[in-house]
């Protein structure tokens, strides 16, 4: 069954300027992009810094005005104005931010914090809401015993655990990662990577994960869109883009995976050069003239790549 299914997504910004604030120009953050995912599943959207994978999450649970395009959840259009009467919509998508450090509230205990989406929605007494608190923090591996400290006095990984607490709260069905490892270090990663993974299997929860790390993407994810400029260059199944790469982007994408065998280093950096020659001679036929990404074309059933046109 696929849970949400975003069509033909735009998410672009007024440039204003001037003493009158008078519209320049716009920036087309997010230009169009189309995905579906099923539920259960996780969904990676990764690119490089600035290619609209942040626009195109806060799109989708709301924070960010769409232009046009449709985000479909279940039977409702959440692009639609009359968002706010979603009520339930808000409880079934949670969010889990990139920094663990800014995105919990330094004044608030850790019973607030995790309360706080139960507060909006629930009406529990103070004991009933303990509880329930308690029994989170056990689920994401913390001690109950914490409730009363500050976020402070907790590692990175584990803030991160407190963030996710407070999304699984509601019991959502569809959680959107923005980038949630990249403030960790890297042993700590994969812990908390292994950890939604747990959680996805226990909870059944349907992940969009969202980094510019293709090789957590692969670790993660069943299907992927790999975004460039607010457009894709290529979505399929994790098969497609790793065993079957059809745009230089994501071949070059690929060779950029640091490789951990130290015997294979000498070899990846030939691959990588020699992906960098490729996308330099051909950057000019596998982009518009404005350079950006072509229209998506079939390349099988779950495959597609913004190929030119008899290229
Ligand atoms: N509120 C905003 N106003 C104007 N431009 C924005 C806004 N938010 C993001 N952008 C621009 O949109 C583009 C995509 O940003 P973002 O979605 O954050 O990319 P990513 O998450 O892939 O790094 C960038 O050029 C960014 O500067
Ligand atoms: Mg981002």
């Amino acid at each position: 069954m696929t849970l949400l299914s975003v069509e033909d997504l735009k998410v672009h910004f007024d440039i204003r300027g001037g003493l009158f604030g008078t519209k320049k120009g716009s920036i087309k953050a997010v230009d169009g992009i189309s995905f579906s995912i099923e539920q259960g599943q996780t969904y990676g959207l990764v690119g490089e810094s600035g290619s609209g994978k942040t626009t195109s999450g806060r799109a989708i649970i709301g924070l960010n005005n769409i232009t046009s395009g449709k985000v479909m959840f279940g039977n409702q259009d959440l692009a639609q104005k009359n968002r706010k009467d979603f009520v339930d919509v808000r409880r079934d998508i949670q969010m889990i931010f990139q920094d663990p450090y800014s995105s919990l509230n330094p004044r608030k205990r850790i019973l607030d914090i995790i309360a706080e989406p139960l507060r909006n929605f629930e009406r529990l007494s103070p004991i009933e809401e303990k509880r329930r608190v308690r029994e989170l923090l056990e689920q994401v591996g913390l001690s109950s015993e914490t409730i009363y400290k500050y976020p402070h006095e907790f590692s990175g990984g584990q803030r991160q655990r407190i963030g996710i607490a407070r999304a699984i709260a509601l019991k959502p069905k569809l959680i959107i990662a923005d980038e949630p490892v990249s403030a960790l270090d890297l042993s700590v990663q994969a812990q908390v990577l292994n950890f939604l993974r747990e959680l996805q299997q226990e909870l059944k929860l349907t992940y969009l994960i969202i980094s510019h790390d293709l090789g957590i993407i692969r670790h993660m994810c069943d299907h992927i869109g790999i975004m460039y400029k607010g457009r894709y260059v290529e979505q399929g199944t994790t098969s497609d883009i790793f065993n079957n790469p059809q745009h230089i982007y994501t071949k070059r994408l690929i060779t950029a995976i640091p490789d951990i065998d130290p015997l294979q280093r000498a070899r990846q950096s030939e691959l990588r050069a020699a992906a960098k020659k490729e996308y330099d001679s051909l950057y000019k036929s596998q982009f518009d003239e404005e350079g950006l990404a072509f229209p998506l074309r079939s390349i099988s059933t779950t495959h597609k790549a913004a190929l030119p046109e008899g290229g």
